[in-house]
């Protein structure tokens, strides 16, 4: 039976290491750096690439993403025009690559680019970049905003996995949350998607919405079971009202506590488990078919800003306003976050660097101690510089006095129980943790 874990852990806020260094520890980097670490990808690396649509129809209260809400049809094509630009931009900056491996539409919410804006990005990518033949595409998607002619241009450029955000089915939670959508909207989608051939299907799940309860969560685990989704995300709510402000429309004391949370994701992790899930990391399960269970299973998970991934390219390129990507010998690179500077940027010509972090040597290897822990939830110690390693221990050594994890003199594996606390393992190779900006959620 695993020990009972302090409750101090799962009220400390720690980062989500989606990259390492965290982005507040981002600086100023611009458009000749950027070329620079481009020109050091080699014939043999493919690419993977992200685009950044940030237009939804309503603002969701609990969202944390990069998005504003327009209807305006102009507004939207010049975004798809200038992202066209951006890609013709960026291709022509590339030395010889292996094509596109893996391409990530995200938002905000990209079908607002509506059937003929997605064409004519699908178009101009393939034209800018080679894609792979067996290149996963895939794009998020809200459920209200999508319909048959979207699907239809969807599927003749190639998506091959889709996501719908559904959070939470409960008509009550979704009233406290600024995002109605019933059961029948969800199931439409994904029966248009499967016919028109994109089978493989996500859907995020939240917990930790405000009111909601473990058998609401347990209910909408279940439909994402029923609905047959290949991937399930179950994400807890990150309260950031400072960085969010549209979050104040959700009170803080309406909010589950540190133990109700986890409460709720282990609900979630029991009905999808015994569903037929398999476990992923902090927040996914998949289908044992699916690629992301089989990279989990073998050790090669990723993880980026997107969360967990089985995409390994060396070379993340990020496209369109606020976008984050990754040159995995190089370092981190994001784009100007506002959309008219951003517009205006490309239109002129240029690759709108605005941010980013050269990394060190010793940056990517506590990184990759960071991604593996993330991961696998354990690490090998014997493969780790013997410094390293002894600079850790100390931190490491609490955690494994609460029950987080065991430890031998080669390896760090977590326990079951410690899993949900796997960012406090990751923080103990944070060299920067602590030392700058940063506020982070809530670490369960
Ligand atoms: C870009 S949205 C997905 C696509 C689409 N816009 C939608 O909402 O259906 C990405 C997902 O991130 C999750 N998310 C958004 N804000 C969050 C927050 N503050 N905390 C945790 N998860 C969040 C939600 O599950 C959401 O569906
Ligand atoms: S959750 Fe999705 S639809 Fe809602 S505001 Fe965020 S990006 Fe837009």
């Amino acid at each position: 039976m695993s020990r009972s874990i302090p409750i101090g852990y799962a009220l400390a806020n720690l980062p989500r290491y989606t990259s390492y260094p965290t982005a507040p520890h981002f600086g100023p980097l611009g458009e000749a750096e950027y070329r620079i670490w481009l020109s050091g990808i080699r014939p043999q690396d493919p690419l993977s690439l992200y685009l950044h649509i940030p237009f939804c129809r309503s603002l969701c209260w609990y969202c944390g993403c990069h998005t504003s809400v327009t209807r305006s049809a102009d507004r939207i094509a010049r975004y798809g025009a200038a992202l066209l630009k951006e890609a013709a931009l960026l291709a022509a900056a590339l030395p010889a690559h292996a094509g596109v491996a893996s391409l990530h539409l995200g938002g905000g919410t990209p079908s607002t680019l509506g059937a003929a804006g997605l064409r004519s990005l699908f178009a101009g990518l393939r034209a800018s970049f080679g894609f792979r033949p067996d290149a996963e595409l895939a794009i998020e998607l809200d459920p209200r905003v999508l319909d048959e002619e979207i699907v239809a241009a969807m599927a003749e450029a190639g998506i091959t996995r889709a996501s719908f955000g559904v959070q939470d089915v409960e008509p009550a939670v979704q009233r406290r949350i600024g995002r109605v959508q019933t059961e029948e909207v969800v199931a439409r989608g994904v029966g248009w998607l499967r016919a028109a051939g994109i089978k493989a299907i996500n859907l995020d799940l939240m917990y930790g919405l405000p009111g909601q309860t473990g058998a609401q969560v347990a209910a909408t685990a279940r439909l994402a079971a029923e609905l047959g989704a290949d991937r399930v995300a179950v994400f807890g709510y990150a309260h950031v009202p400072w960085m969010k402000p549209h979050q104040n429309a959700i009170h803080t004391e309406d909010l589950p506590g540190a133990l109700e949370r986890l409460r709720q994701a282990e609900t979630a992790e029991q009905v999808l488990v015994a569903a037929g899930y398999r476990a992923i990391g902090l927040d996914h399960f998949a289908r044992p078919e699916d690629p992301m269970a089989v990279a989990a299973a073998n050790g090669t998970l990723q993880r980026n800003f997107q969360g967990y991934t089985t995409d390994a390219a060396p070379a993340l390129l990020g496209m369109g306003a606020s976008s984050i990507g990754g040159i995995a010998a190089a370092g981190y690179a994001q784009n100007e976050p506002n959309e008219r500077r951003w517009v205006a940027a490309v239109e002129a010509g240029e690759l709108p660097i605005r941010r980013g972090r050269a990394t060190t040597a010793e940056d990517r290897l506590r990184r990759h101690c960071i991604e593996r822990v993330m991961c696998d939830f354990a690490l090998d110690l014997a493969a780790l510089p013997p410094a390293l390693v002894a600079e850790v221990r100390p931190a490491l050594a609490p955690l494994e006095a609460d029950g987080i994890l065991d430890l031998t003199p080669d390896l760090l594996r977590l326990t079951a129980a410690g899993r949900r606390h796997v960012r406090h393992v990751a923080a103990c190779f944070d060299g920067y943790l602590g030392t700058g900006a940063g506020r982070h959620s809530a670490a369960v």
